[in-house]
């Protein structure tokens, strides 16, 4: 049977509820010693003098490590751009620990204290005592402050983060300025943070290998860049690369963070060196606000004109955006604006204010998810201006191709979400006026937003063990950040091999197998399937080969064409009958298995066609009109995203998204004080996620229709499009249950309440 298409339970799922799958941070290696971060209580300035002697002689201590005294690392260069992968410059922290003095944010690691047990290299970390040079630091993003405008998106690097469409610049405002129908307001998202429920950690050891002049580094890391973080590591430690291993069998959720330089695995390494012993290092809750990535904070403005029967004329968006001082990383707001409507005159533009602050990084769906808010916030705007359904609206400006380069979708079928998820939501009981709806002390209200996600694919590989006894092992350098990957690709390697599911183990995690790209992108699934797709191929060749070959096969001397292969056995497709099992096979042939390597990368027909996958969102909340209280009633989300090869992960993925939407739309907001540049909310107590009941009714539906020109299965990626949309959808829906547009995420109680004078004047009902 195709394994495909079935709801498949985790294949992991067993270990992880049972405990038997080990994060890293609970693997107990023997010999293991503690480490623990002193950080900067200062957001600028230099350090001026480090007393580690009171720490030194506290009990357990092994090592205390401070620029003055810790090993001395290489540089990163600039041309590793595989793993500079995004922003103007790397993505992560583009300094080095412990290696000088400059101190860049408060948290920043000034010091590492490493002892026998973590209590007391936590107590001996109280006793570090550092003197600085502080000076003024720059902790908010305002109109005074000092902004550049990057030009390239280098995750994508053809994309523009500053273009215009249809004349430049002046053009461009002209036609806006003439347009019949306009809005144009100033939308505002916060810092935002990943949020995982592991917390990232590290253990590393170093060991002499007796055939080598050098010593092997070893890191079991909350990774999901394998391949990529192991050429950081042995570049800054001088090893060859092959010397660096990292492993990263389990993830603990990571949307975006864990995937980039970071200081921490590299500090670890640092402490493993000096100390000769196996280092581990935690991160507390409150370090994850610090050390691991964040969302940055952005300020667009969007404006949209319009003719009066809803064709949309021109669009200017702006993004103002912040990055921390040691990355360039910016927030790529304006992707989706190119693409997601047909539209003849358009300019974004994106400003970056370096703060000292921690570093931004990607977070789910980075540029999509604050950048379609502002987008979709102001398409409903417009369509209340023009009297227009939210819905018929965006039909009327429904992109056919690629408005960006005119090229063909590879498969778009964004109509028919659209369509069921209106059906889903009851889209037909939405009366057009704000605040006419209501559920007794409740304000109820319908929004909607379209959502879309790039459907990209990178170079991979893959390598397939087939055993004697008709078992499979497929190993990839890839990753599960929790999202199911181990599952999925065991399918997509099971229905290429013509193997049963249960013969099948899928291996990853571990920068010793095959190359593959960072989990990152939403495209995993594309990139890793291409790879395994391959590998496949050769591995039933060597079969077929081996079998026509061979005198007593029943297919000896059939033309490899001819032969099919399913549930294990090679077979001649114009009678079935006629076979051999591969077990038969290499038994006959004396063989304990065959080895088959695949390679994939993106084709010609990236250049031919565009790749997107695509949805609709559509949302009804209740607003308490006295205690400003948001309560989801329903969030509906149809999505087009391709071949499904597992509903039942696919739906977790996209519920997941989902989630992650109402967090932004209603509760996720990182604040660093604005004096001292310390992290206010900095536990999950103050940054408050989506619980159970916070997410009451989430439907989701995918259409399940194959891209044509996806190799392997034709699914697109599906990791990021459930949060893009969500949030617009949501507050869209907070409009039209009270009248009021909000225009700055998230939508508190507090802000409900209270709304600013500007948000007043928003009131339909005044
Ligand atoms: Mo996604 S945050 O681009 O991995």
């Amino acid at each position: 049977m195709e394994s495909i298409g079935q709801p498949i339970d985790r294949l992991d799922g067993r270990l992880k509820v049972t405990g038997g799958a080990r994060y890293t941070a609970e693997l107990d290696l023997p010999d293991l010693v503690y480490g623990v971060i002193v950080g900067s209580t200062v957001p600028s300035g230099r350090i001026r003098q480090v007393d580690a002697a009171p720490a030194e002689r506290a009990p357990g201590v092994l090592k205390v490590l401070t620029h003055e005294n810790a090993p001395r690392l290489l540089p990163i260069p600039a041309e590793l751009s595989g793993i500079r992968l995004l922003g103007d410059g790397g993505v992560g922290e583009e300094y080095l620990p412990l290696q000088a003095a400059q101190v860049y944010f408060a948290g920043q690691p000034v010091a590492f204290v490493v002892a026998r047990t973590f209590e007391q290299a936590r107590h001996a970390a109280t006793l570090v005592r550092v003197e600085y040079d502080a000076v003024a630091p720059k902790l908010v993003m305002n109109a005074g402050s000092m902004a550049t405008r990057p030009d390239k998106f280098l995750g994508r690097p053809d994309e523009a983060l500053q273009a215009t469409r249809g004349g430049d610049a002046a053009a461009v405002r002209g036609v806006f300025d003439a347009s019949p129908v306009r809005v144009s307001h100033t939308y505002t998202t916060p810092i935002e943070h990943h949020s995982p429920l592991e917390m990232s950690a590290t253990i590393a050891l170093w060991v002499r290998m007796p055939d080598r002049a050098s010593a092997q580094l070893t890191l079991y890391d909350t990774c999901r860049n394998l391949k990529g973080n192991q050429t950081i590591l042995a570049q800054v430690f001088g090893l060859p690369t092959a010397n660096v291993r990292i492993v990263s069998q389990f993830i603990g959720g990571a949307f975006g963070a864990k995937g980039f330089q970071w200081n921490t695995p590299i500090l670890c390494a640092l402490a493993a060196k000096a100390t000769g012993r196996t280092v581990k290092l935690v991160l507390t809750r409150q370090q994850m606000f610090l050390l691991a990535g964040q969302r940055a904070a952005t300020e667009q403005g969007y404006a949209i004109g319009a003719e009066a029967g809803g064709e949309i004329r021109a669009v200017l968006h702006t993004t103002r955006t912040h990055s921390s001082a040691i990355s360039g990383y910016i927030e790529p707001c304006g992707r989706t604006t190119k693409i997601l409507y047909s539209l003849p005159h358009l300019e974004i533009s994106h400003e970056l204010v370096r703060l000292n602050l921690p570093t931004p990084c990607p977070m789910r769906a980075p540029g999509e998810a604050p950048g379609t808010w502002a987008q979709e916030t102001a398409m409903d705007e417009l369509a209340e201006k023009l009297g227009m359904d939210p819905l018929t609206f965006r039909l009327r400006n429904y992109a056919d191709v690629d408005p960006e380069n005119g090229k063909p979708w590879s498969s778009k079928h964004l109509k028919e979400c659209y369509t069921r998820g209106a059906e889903l939501i009851g889209w037909d009981r939405r009366p057009s006026q704000p605040r006419r709806m209501r559920e007794g002390q409740y304000l109820v209200g319908y929004g909607m937003a379209t959502t879309i996600y790039p459907a990209g694919q990178r170079g991979a590989a893959a390598r397939i063990i087939l055993s004697a006894d008709g078992s499979a092992v497929v190993r990839s350098a890839t990753h599960d950040q929790g999202n199911g990957a181990y599952t999925i690709l065991a399918q997509v390697a099971a229905d290429a091999l013509g193997l049963p599911l249960a013969r099948v183990r899928f291996e990853l995690g571990d920068s010793d197998f095959p190359q593959a790209p960072p989990a990152g992108g939403s495209a995993t699934t594309v990139s890793v399937s291409a790879a395994i797709e391959q590998a496949s191929t050769q591995a039933k060749r060597q079969l077929m080969e081996l079998a026509v070959a061979e005198v007593s096969s029943p297919l000896y001397s059939a033309k490899l064409k001819d032969i099919g292969a399913s549930n294990g056995r090679l077979f001649l497709r114009s009678d079935p009958g006629r076979g051999e099992e591969y077990t038969a096979i290499l038994r006959r042939t004396q063989r304990k298995h065959i080895t088959a390597d695949g390679e994939a990368k993106p084709g010609p027909e990236r250049e031919a066609f565009s790749f997107s996958s695509f949805g609709a969102v559509f949302a009804k909340v209740r607003v308490d009109p006295e205690l400003g209280t948001v309560r989801i009633a329903q969030v509906a989300g149809v999505y087009d995203v391709g071949r499904v090869i597992n509903p039942k992960t696919t739906r977790s993925q996209l519920h997941g998204g989902i989630g992650f939407g109402i967090g932004m739309a209603l509760t996720e907001e990182t604040i660093y004080d604005s004096r001292t540049g310390r992290a206010v909310i900095r536990d999950l107590a103050d940054y408050h996620i989506p619980s159970m009941a916070d997410t009451p009714l989430i439907t989701v539906e995918t259409l399940d229709i194959a891209d044509p020109q996806i190799p392997g299965p034709g699914a697109r990626g599906l990791g990021e499009i459930g949060i893009v949309g969500t949030a617009a959808a949501i507050t869209n829906a907070v409009y039209h249950a009270t009248g009021i547009r909000y225009r700055s995420l998230p939508l508190t109680p507090a802000k409900m309440v209270v709304p600013t004078a500007a948000e007043s004047r928003n009131t339909a009902t005044t």
